[in-house]
């Protein structure tokens, strides 16, 4: 499975000029799945332009920045990929490139199989396990649910996983949580 652990990867997904957390589904002897809640632009673009990269990052304000915010056209680069031009982010330590195909489609969703066509290790990093870091990936998930229901329960979640970014953070997961508090209004 290269990059991916078995169950659920938490990564930077990098479609045609745009940037997203979404999580890959992975089991041994299987190709990797996601799921796609339609609406998003790297659901259209997955079905527009049949390709994405996983991005693995070790800066986690990433993922509530880019779960609400565009991506800037800099912190992308173009990669030319099994003869397909694809993007991946600037400052990922490590990027794998698929091939999409939808396997199965709902009426909220797509089931898409990828299909791995490269990867690269660009740094070594370690990445130390913080609680704070898995946090900030916890509540920016509750949180872009939260934004668009202001569900109680929701809130209480966010407001649990804030109070651990501010225990066990440092300065990057409290710039996260900072960002998280503005974005749920809290
Ligand atoms: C850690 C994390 C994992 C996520 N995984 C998924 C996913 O697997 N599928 C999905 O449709 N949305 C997922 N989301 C929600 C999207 O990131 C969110 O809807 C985002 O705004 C979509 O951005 P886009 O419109 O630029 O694609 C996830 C969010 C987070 C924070």
């Amino acid at each position: 499975m290269g990059l991916l652990g078995e169950g659920i990867t938490e990564v930077i997904a990098i479609t045609k000029d745009n940037a997203a957390p979404m999580g890959i589904i992975a089991k041994s002897n299987l190709s990797p799945k996601m799921i796609l809640f339609k609406g998003s632009k790297t659901a259209k673009n997955i079905i527009e332009y049949g390709w994405v990269t996983a991005n693995f990052v070790s800066d986690c304000y990433l993922y509530p920045q880019y779960a609400f915010s565009d991506v800037a056209a800099d912190d992308l680069v173009d990669i030319s990929v099994g003869g397909i031009m694809m993007q991946r982010l600037l400052s990922a330590d490590a990027w794998m490139a698929f091939r999409t195909v939808v396997l199965h489609e709902t009426e909220e969703t797509y089931y898409i199989d990828l299909l791995l066509v490269t990867s690269e290790y660009v740094r070594e990093e370690s990445h130390p396990i913080n609680r704070g870091f898995n946090s900030v990936i916890d509540a920016t998930v509750h949180a872009t649910r939260y934004v668009h229901n202001k569900d109680s329960r929701l809130r209480d979640l966010i407001e649990y996983h804030l109070s651990v970014v501010a225990k066990c953070g440092g300065p990057r997961e409290r710039e996260a949580g900072k960002l998280l508090y503005e974005i749920c209004g809290l």
